[in-house]
Protein backbone atom coordinates (compact mmCIF):
# COMPACT_ATOMS: atom_id res chain seq x y z
CA UNK A 1 0.00 0.00 0.00
CA UNK A 2 1.41 3.24 -1.17
CA UNK A 3 0.00 6.97 -0.53
CA UNK A 4 0.75 8.36 -3.35
CA UNK A 5 -3.66 9.28 -3.74
CA UNK A 6 -4.16 9.40 -0.04
CA UNK A 7 -8.05 10.26 0.77
CA UNK A 8 -8.74 11.39 -2.86
CA UNK A 9 -12.00 10.16 -5.02
CA UNK A 10 -11.64 8.67 -8.24
CA UNK A 11 -14.18 7.39 -10.80
CA UNK A 12 -12.53 4.75 -13.28
CA UNK A 13 -14.74 3.94 -15.94
CA UNK A 14 -14.82 0.39 -17.29
CA UNK A 15 -13.33 -0.73 -13.72
CA UNK A 16 -13.73 -4.48 -14.92
CA UNK A 17 -12.03 -6.17 -18.13
CA UNK A 18 -13.90 -7.63 -21.01
CA UNK A 19 -12.12 -11.31 -20.48
CA UNK A 20 -9.90 -12.89 -18.21
CA UNK A 21 -6.90 -10.96 -16.95
CA UNK A 22 -5.92 -7.37 -16.47
CA UNK A 23 -7.09 -4.73 -18.68
CA UNK A 24 -5.92 -1.09 -18.30
CA UNK A 25 -8.92 0.37 -16.92
CA UNK A 26 -8.98 -2.80 -14.15
CA UNK A 27 -5.11 -2.45 -13.64
CA UNK A 28 -5.86 1.03 -12.97
CA UNK A 29 -8.85 1.09 -10.18
CA UNK A 30 -6.79 -1.77 -8.50
CA UNK A 31 -3.89 0.84 -8.43
CA UNK A 32 -5.18 3.75 -7.49
CA UNK A 33 -6.97 1.96 -4.86
CA UNK A 34 -3.87 0.55 -3.68
CA UNK A 35 -2.14 3.88 -3.50
CA UNK A 36 -4.68 5.24 -1.34
CA UNK A 37 -7.84 6.46 -2.93
CA UNK A 38 -11.31 5.40 -2.77
CA UNK A 39 -12.26 4.00 -6.07
CA UNK A 40 -15.58 4.23 -7.73
CA UNK A 41 -15.57 2.02 -10.14
CA UNK A 42 -18.12 1.45 -13.03
CA UNK A 43 -18.79 -0.85 -15.94
CA UNK A 44 -21.34 -2.25 -17.90
CA UNK A 45 -20.56 -5.83 -16.97
CA UNK A 46 -21.77 -7.08 -13.92
CA UNK A 47 -19.17 -9.80 -13.65
CA UNK A 48 -16.08 -7.99 -14.39
CA UNK A 49 -16.80 -4.90 -11.91
CA UNK A 50 -17.60 -7.72 -9.42
CA UNK A 51 -14.39 -9.28 -9.99
CA UNK A 52 -12.61 -6.33 -9.21
CA UNK A 53 -14.17 -5.64 -6.55
CA UNK A 54 -13.41 -9.24 -4.95
CA UNK A 55 -9.60 -8.46 -6.13
CA UNK A 56 -10.18 -5.28 -3.54
CA UNK A 57 -11.97 -6.83 -1.34
CA UNK A 58 -9.11 -9.43 -0.49
CA UNK A 59 -6.19 -7.08 -0.73
CA UNK A 60 -8.07 -4.72 1.62
CA UNK A 61 -8.22 -1.52 -0.54
CA UNK A 62 -11.05 0.68 -1.07
CA UNK A 63 -13.40 0.05 -4.02
CA UNK A 64 -17.36 0.66 -4.54
CA UNK A 65 -18.47 -1.40 -8.11
CA UNK A 66 -20.99 0.36 -9.86
CA UNK A 67 -23.15 -1.20 -13.03
CA UNK A 68 -23.56 1.52 -15.50
CA UNK A 69 -23.80 1.87 -19.06
CA UNK A 70 -21.83 5.41 -19.20
CA UNK A 71 -23.28 6.14 -23.07
CA UNK A 72 -27.05 6.74 -21.11
CA UNK A 73 -27.00 10.43 -19.23
CA UNK A 74 -29.45 9.08 -16.94
CA UNK A 75 -27.40 6.05 -16.00
CA UNK A 76 -24.56 8.75 -15.35
CA UNK A 77 -26.57 11.06 -13.18
CA UNK A 78 -27.53 8.00 -10.87
CA UNK A 79 -23.75 6.88 -10.73
CA UNK A 80 -22.90 10.74 -10.06
CA UNK A 81 -25.19 10.82 -7.23
CA UNK A 82 -24.11 7.24 -5.44
CA UNK A 83 -20.84 8.34 -6.12
CA UNK A 84 -21.47 11.49 -3.97
CA UNK A 85 -23.71 9.77 -1.54
CA UNK A 86 -20.85 7.02 -1.31
CA UNK A 87 -17.66 9.47 -0.65
CA UNK A 88 -18.92 12.68 -0.89
CA UNK A 89 -16.50 14.00 -3.01
CA UNK A 90 -14.75 13.33 -6.56
CA UNK A 91 -11.11 14.43 -6.96
CA UNK A 92 -10.16 12.18 -10.34
CA UNK A 93 -12.02 11.10 -13.22
CA UNK A 94 -10.37 8.48 -15.23
CA UNK A 95 -11.91 7.71 -18.57
CA UNK A 96 -10.62 4.79 -19.48
CA UNK A 97 -14.04 2.75 -21.31
CA UNK A 98 -13.03 2.44 -24.92
CA UNK A 99 -13.78 -0.41 -27.66
CA UNK A 100 -11.50 -0.93 -30.36
CA UNK A 101 -12.77 -2.11 -33.33
CA UNK A 102 -10.65 -2.79 -36.87
CA UNK A 103 -12.63 -1.42 -39.37
CA UNK A 104 -12.68 1.66 -42.06
CA UNK A 105 -15.09 3.02 -44.98
CA UNK A 106 -16.50 -0.20 -45.71
CA UNK A 107 -18.53 -0.05 -42.58
CA UNK A 108 -21.51 1.85 -42.42
CA UNK A 109 -23.02 5.10 -40.75
CA UNK A 110 -24.43 3.19 -37.68
CA UNK A 111 -21.22 1.43 -36.91
CA UNK A 112 -19.12 4.55 -36.74
CA UNK A 113 -21.69 6.27 -35.07
CA UNK A 114 -21.38 3.30 -32.22
CA UNK A 115 -17.82 3.68 -32.12
CA UNK A 116 -17.83 7.77 -31.67
CA UNK A 117 -20.84 6.99 -28.72
CA UNK A 118 -18.76 4.61 -26.57
CA UNK A 119 -14.83 6.60 -27.54
CA UNK A 120 -15.80 9.81 -27.32
CA UNK A 121 -19.89 10.57 -26.29
CA UNK A 122 -19.58 8.94 -23.58
CA UNK A 123 -16.17 10.82 -22.11
CA UNK A 124 -17.42 14.16 -22.83
CA UNK A 125 -21.05 13.36 -21.12
CA UNK A 126 -18.73 11.57 -17.78
CA UNK A 127 -16.63 14.97 -17.75
CA UNK A 128 -19.94 17.40 -18.32
CA UNK A 129 -20.98 15.36 -15.11
CA UNK A 130 -18.35 15.72 -13.31
CA UNK A 131 -16.55 18.91 -13.87
CA UNK A 132 -19.22 21.06 -12.24
CA UNK A 133 -19.06 19.37 -9.11
CA UNK A 134 -14.57 19.67 -9.16
CA UNK A 135 -15.63 23.42 -9.52
CA UNK A 136 -18.08 23.78 -6.64
CA UNK A 137 -15.27 21.64 -4.32
CA UNK A 138 -13.00 24.36 -4.81
CA UNK A 139 -9.76 22.64 -5.09
CA UNK A 140 -8.83 21.01 -8.27
CA UNK A 141 -9.22 18.16 -9.85
CA UNK A 142 -7.67 15.42 -12.22
CA UNK A 143 -8.84 14.23 -15.46
CA UNK A 144 -7.14 11.14 -17.52
CA UNK A 145 -8.55 10.49 -21.05
CA UNK A 146 -7.83 7.22 -22.92
CA UNK A 147 -6.67 7.94 -25.93
CA UNK A 148 -3.85 5.84 -28.18
CA UNK A 149 -0.98 6.01 -30.42
CA UNK A 150 -3.52 5.26 -33.13
CA UNK A 151 -4.86 8.95 -33.10
CA UNK A 152 -1.56 9.87 -34.88
CA UNK A 153 0.70 7.35 -36.37
CA UNK A 154 -0.74 4.15 -38.29
CA UNK A 155 0.35 0.71 -37.31
CA UNK A 156 -0.94 -1.39 -40.40
CA UNK A 157 -4.43 -1.96 -39.98
CA UNK A 158 -7.43 -0.80 -41.17
CA UNK A 159 -8.43 1.05 -38.00
CA UNK A 160 -9.30 4.82 -39.75
CA UNK A 161 -12.89 4.91 -37.16
CA UNK A 162 -11.05 4.35 -34.15
CA UNK A 163 -8.17 6.67 -35.01
CA UNK A 164 -10.62 9.25 -35.56
CA UNK A 165 -12.41 8.73 -31.92
CA UNK A 166 -8.60 8.63 -30.56
CA UNK A 167 -8.00 11.86 -32.27
CA UNK A 168 -10.96 13.80 -30.83
CA UNK A 169 -9.68 12.41 -27.47
CA UNK A 170 -6.57 14.60 -27.58
CA UNK A 171 -8.48 17.81 -28.98
CA UNK A 172 -11.12 17.55 -26.37
CA UNK A 173 -8.72 16.28 -23.39
CA UNK A 174 -6.62 19.78 -24.20
CA UNK A 175 -9.86 22.01 -24.61
CA UNK A 176 -11.05 20.86 -21.22
CA UNK A 177 -7.63 21.52 -19.81
CA UNK A 178 -7.27 25.10 -20.98
CA UNK A 179 -11.36 25.70 -20.07
CA UNK A 180 -10.83 25.03 -16.79
CA UNK A 181 -6.92 25.66 -15.86
CA UNK A 182 -8.49 28.51 -13.92
CA UNK A 183 -10.02 26.38 -11.63
CA UNK A 184 -7.14 23.90 -11.28
CA UNK A 185 -8.72 21.38 -13.11
CA UNK A 186 -6.33 19.20 -15.08
CA UNK A 187 -6.97 16.51 -18.04
CA UNK A 188 -4.14 14.79 -19.90
CA UNK A 189 -4.55 11.97 -21.79
CA UNK A 190 -2.93 8.48 -22.12
CA UNK A 191 -1.88 7.13 -25.42
CA UNK A 192 -0.93 3.06 -25.49
CA UNK A 193 0.32 1.45 -27.95
CA UNK A 194 0.40 -2.20 -28.48
CA UNK A 195 -1.37 -3.54 -25.34
CA UNK A 196 -2.19 -7.22 -24.02
CA UNK A 197 -5.89 -6.53 -22.62
CA UNK A 198 -8.94 -8.75 -22.91
CA UNK A 199 -9.94 -6.33 -25.43
CA UNK A 200 -6.98 -7.01 -27.58
CA UNK A 201 -6.56 -10.05 -27.31
CA UNK A 202 -9.69 -11.80 -26.80
CA UNK A 203 -11.14 -11.81 -30.34
CA UNK A 204 -7.64 -13.29 -31.35
CA UNK A 205 -7.57 -16.00 -28.80
CA UNK A 206 -11.58 -17.01 -29.99
CA UNK A 207 -10.14 -16.71 -33.94
CA UNK A 208 -7.25 -19.18 -34.17
CA UNK A 209 -5.69 -22.12 -32.02
CA UNK A 210 -2.85 -22.13 -29.50
CA UNK A 211 -0.02 -22.02 -31.32
CA UNK A 212 -1.36 -19.54 -33.89
CA UNK A 213 -2.29 -17.42 -30.51
CA UNK A 214 1.05 -17.44 -29.15
CA UNK A 215 2.75 -16.62 -32.57
CA UNK A 216 0.49 -13.79 -32.38
CA UNK A 217 1.73 -12.38 -29.33
CA UNK A 218 5.32 -12.76 -30.32
CA UNK A 219 4.42 -10.66 -33.11
CA UNK A 220 2.96 -8.13 -30.97
CA UNK A 221 6.13 -7.93 -28.96
CA UNK A 222 8.26 -7.93 -32.11
CA UNK A 223 6.51 -4.78 -33.01
CA UNK A 224 7.68 -3.04 -30.37
CA UNK A 225 11.49 -1.36 -29.86
CA UNK A 226 11.27 -2.30 -26.14
CA UNK A 227 10.66 -5.99 -26.91
CA UNK A 228 7.02 -6.72 -25.48
CA UNK A 229 3.66 -5.33 -25.72
CA UNK A 230 2.47 -3.30 -22.77
CA UNK A 231 0.35 -4.53 -20.07
CA UNK A 232 -2.65 -2.92 -18.24
CA UNK A 233 -0.10 -2.04 -15.72
CA UNK A 234 2.09 0.10 -17.82
CA UNK A 235 -0.86 2.29 -18.73
CA UNK A 236 -2.26 2.31 -15.20
CA UNK A 237 1.39 3.40 -13.53
CA UNK A 238 0.91 6.28 -16.19
CA UNK A 239 -2.51 7.11 -15.20
CA UNK A 240 -1.27 7.02 -11.52
CA UNK A 241 1.53 9.89 -12.27
CA UNK A 242 -1.34 12.16 -13.70
CA UNK A 243 -4.20 11.90 -11.33
CA UNK A 244 -1.59 12.29 -8.62
CA UNK A 245 -0.29 15.54 -7.05
CA UNK A 246 3.10 14.68 -8.44
CA UNK A 247 1.40 15.99 -11.95
CA UNK A 248 -0.14 19.23 -10.51
CA UNK A 249 1.44 21.08 -13.02
CA UNK A 250 1.06 18.99 -16.20
CA UNK A 251 -2.20 19.63 -17.77
CA UNK A 252 -3.30 19.67 -21.43
CA UNK A 253 -0.84 16.90 -23.21
CA UNK A 254 -0.55 13.31 -23.41
CA UNK A 255 1.99 10.57 -22.29
CA UNK A 256 2.95 7.67 -25.01
CA UNK A 257 3.07 4.52 -23.41
CA UNK A 258 3.93 2.82 -26.44
CA UNK A 259 7.76 1.16 -25.42
CA UNK A 260 9.01 3.51 -28.86
CA UNK A 261 6.61 1.74 -30.96
CA UNK A 262 5.00 5.41 -32.56
CA UNK A 263 8.37 7.10 -32.76
CA UNK A 264 9.40 4.52 -35.34
CA UNK A 265 6.83 6.10 -37.56
CA UNK A 266 8.40 9.86 -37.10
N1 LIG B 1 -5.72 -2.73 -25.39
C1 LIG B 1 -5.02 -1.96 -26.20
O1 LIG B 1 -4.15 -2.41 -26.98
C2 LIG B 1 -5.24 -0.46 -26.17
C3 LIG B 1 -4.37 0.36 -26.89
C4 LIG B 1 -4.59 1.73 -26.89
C5 LIG B 1 -5.65 2.27 -26.18
N2 LIG B 1 -6.48 1.45 -25.48
C6 LIG B 1 -7.62 2.05 -24.78
O2 LIG B 1 -7.64 1.67 -23.41
C7 LIG B 1 -9.00 1.69 -22.93
C8 LIG B 1 -9.34 0.43 -22.19
O3 LIG B 1 -9.03 -0.65 -22.99
P1 LIG B 1 -8.83 -2.10 -22.37
O4 LIG B 1 -8.09 -2.84 -23.42
O5 LIG B 1 -8.32 -2.05 -21.01
O6 LIG B 1 -10.36 -2.61 -22.38
P2 LIG B 1 -11.13 -3.78 -21.58
O7 LIG B 1 -12.16 -4.26 -22.54
O8 LIG B 1 -10.18 -4.75 -21.01
O9 LIG B 1 -11.87 -2.99 -20.44
C9 LIG B 1 -12.82 -2.04 -20.72
C10 LIG B 1 -14.05 -2.22 -19.85
O10 LIG B 1 -14.96 -1.21 -20.25
C11 LIG B 1 -16.27 -1.71 -20.13
N3 LIG B 1 -17.17 -0.92 -20.99
C12 LIG B 1 -17.21 -0.89 -22.34
N4 LIG B 1 -18.18 -0.06 -22.75
C13 LIG B 1 -18.77 0.45 -21.62
C14 LIG B 1 -19.84 1.34 -21.40
N5 LIG B 1 -20.52 1.89 -22.41
N6 LIG B 1 -20.18 1.64 -20.12
C15 LIG B 1 -19.51 1.09 -19.08
N7 LIG B 1 -18.49 0.21 -19.24
C16 LIG B 1 -18.13 -0.10 -20.50
C17 LIG B 1 -16.17 -3.15 -20.59
O11 LIG B 1 -17.25 -3.92 -20.06
C18 LIG B 1 -14.81 -3.56 -20.03
O12 LIG B 1 -14.93 -4.23 -18.79
C19 LIG B 1 -9.87 1.95 -24.17
O13 LIG B 1 -10.22 3.32 -24.22
C20 LIG B 1 -8.96 1.58 -25.32
O14 LIG B 1 -9.30 2.23 -26.53
C21 LIG B 1 -6.31 0.09 -25.46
Amino acid sequence: MGDRLKDKVAIVTGAGASGPGWGNGKATAVLFAREGAKVFGIDRNEAAVDETAEIAKAEKIDFTPHIADITDPDQIEALIARCLERYGRIDILHNNVGIFELGSIEKDRDYFEHVQLVNVTSMFLMTKAVVPRMIEQGDGGAIVNLASVAATHYVGAPYSIYAATKSAVIGFTRAIALEHAAHRIRCNAIMPGVVNTPLALEPIRKKVGDDEFQKILGQRDALVPIGRAATGWDVAKAALFLASDEASYVTATEIVVDGGLSAQFG
